[in-house]
């Protein structure tokens, strides 16, 4: 018998965590690989924000805090989901964590039961499976169609819930696809909800401030007020102030949920690095002018992006509103063979392959549960996406 947990077992590592570590691998070994399997924005930390973190050295700002995050940041939190979102808080509501991942993750292990169920739409973050599973809940995994730009429709979470169901996980922008949904497309979820008072939703809005074009970022609790009761509004500072390696992330909602979680993460983590803390009321309260410069970048990528993959014969690939990933479909390209050898049966081989004879990495959809496609994270420099579009564009070419 093993020696380890039989609910490891149920759990696979994160897939886009080691698509980055076999393409790092191979460029170690000399390999002139370029990666576009991160999901972090290749800009330095703002340096009012890092002032801000080193002043907070300096003043002794490195003890132990509450377990759940310094009041002076929930205070900013608050402040931020009333004037970005109309939503009203205080700081018992809010839960500050290492990244957005934990609290997302002690959300799911202080409500779940065995047989409880979670809705996820697929594509969806590699993440929120495993973590269902590692609380020894039941995901519920809902593909949302290309042709429906990668959005679930009401029809389909309606179908998908059941009494067991406890949660409907909303992502949007949505990382793997950069699709966002309209207010009218969220609201038309949100009425399938208030129809079942027993689901509640856990909305990842992490990617809320990487919003393009005339796209208006909602989020459920202001489009449904009537569900601010069974929503749990989960944010962070990772990716919009490029703040990855800082590991702060946080949630807001009904007390009871947000003292359990506390209660979790007080005997795992302790606190969320204090000088982080700190750095993220400034990040939060500072100046936001970077962000509009910043998602211009953005935005130039992902049309380049966009156009060249589209360019391509055999792939598809929509235009998203936000984040930093496009997910092409490689449907016309399965069955072809690589200069290699390799015969392209789904998108696993096709990635592998690309990375094998073009030194590119780009992670494979069935990752995010959404076949047969791949994610571009084009947070890297235009140069380096440009060059790898180009290797994609030679790549595709040369099968037959
Ligand atoms: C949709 C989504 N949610 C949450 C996270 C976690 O963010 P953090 O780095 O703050 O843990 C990520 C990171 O990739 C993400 O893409």
């Amino acid at each position: 018998m093993s020696f380890l947990s039989k609910t490891l077992s149920r759990v696979k590592p994160s897939p886009t965590i080691a698509m980055s570590a076999k393409a790092q691998e191979l460029k170690a070994a000399g390999r002139d690989i370029i990666g576009l399997s991160a999901g972090e924005p290749d800009f330095d930390t703002p340096e009012n924000i890092r002032e801000a973190a080193k002043a907070a050295i300096d003043a002794g700002k490195t003890r132990y805090t509450a377990p759940d995050g310094i009041i002076e940041l929930k205070e900013a939190i608050c402040a931020k989901l009333k004037r970005d979102n109309g939503l009203d808080y205080t700081p018992k509501q809010v839960s500050v964590g290492t990244g957005g991942k934990q609290t997302l993750y002690n959300a799911l292990m202080a409500t779940l039961n065995p047989g409880d169920e979670v809705v996820i739409p697929a594509p969806y973050w590699v993440s929120y499976p495993d973590m269902v599973l590692l609380a020894g809940g039941t995901p519920v995994v809902v593909e949302a169609s290309l042709e429906n730009n990668f959005k679930l429709t009401a029809e389909q979470l309606d179908a998908a819930i059941t009494p067991n169901t406890k949660w409907f996980i909303f992502n949007s922008p949505s990382n793997p696809t950069g699709a966002g949904y309209s207010h009218d497309e969220l609201k038309a979820l949100t009425d399938v909800l208030l129809k079942h008072p027993h689901v509640w939703v856990m909305t990842d809005d992490m990617y809320e401030l990487l919003a393009y074009d005339d796209f208006k970022f909602c989020t459920p609790a202001e489009v449904e007020p009537q569900l601010y009761e069974r929503t749990l509004t989960c944010n962070g500072v990772s990716k919009a102030y490029a703040m990855t390696g800082w590991r702060i992330g946080y949630a807001a909602g009904p007390e009871h949920v947000i003292a359990a979680m506390r209660k979790i993460q007080s005997q795992s983590t302790s606190n969320p690095c204090s000088v982080s803390q700190w750095a993220a009321i400034e990040a939060l309260n500072g100046t936001q002018d970077f962000i509009a410069p910043n998602n211009e970048k953005f935005v130039r990528r992902r049309d380049m992006a966009v156009r060249m993959l589209s360019a391509i014969d055999g792939i598809t690939c929509p235009k998203p509103e936000g984040a930093f990933y496009v997910y092409p479909s490689i449907a016309g390209l399965i069955g072809k063979t690589t200069p290699a050898g390799t015969k392209i049966t789904d998108d696993e081989t096709f990635a592998t392959a690309l990375l094998e004879e073009k030194d590119v990495a780009v992670v494979f959809g069935a990752a995010f549960g959404l076949s047969p496609n791949f994610r571009i994270s084009y947070a890297t420099s235009d140069e380096e996406l440009k060059e790898a579009l180009n290797r994609i564009t030679d790549f595709c070419a040369s099968l037959s």
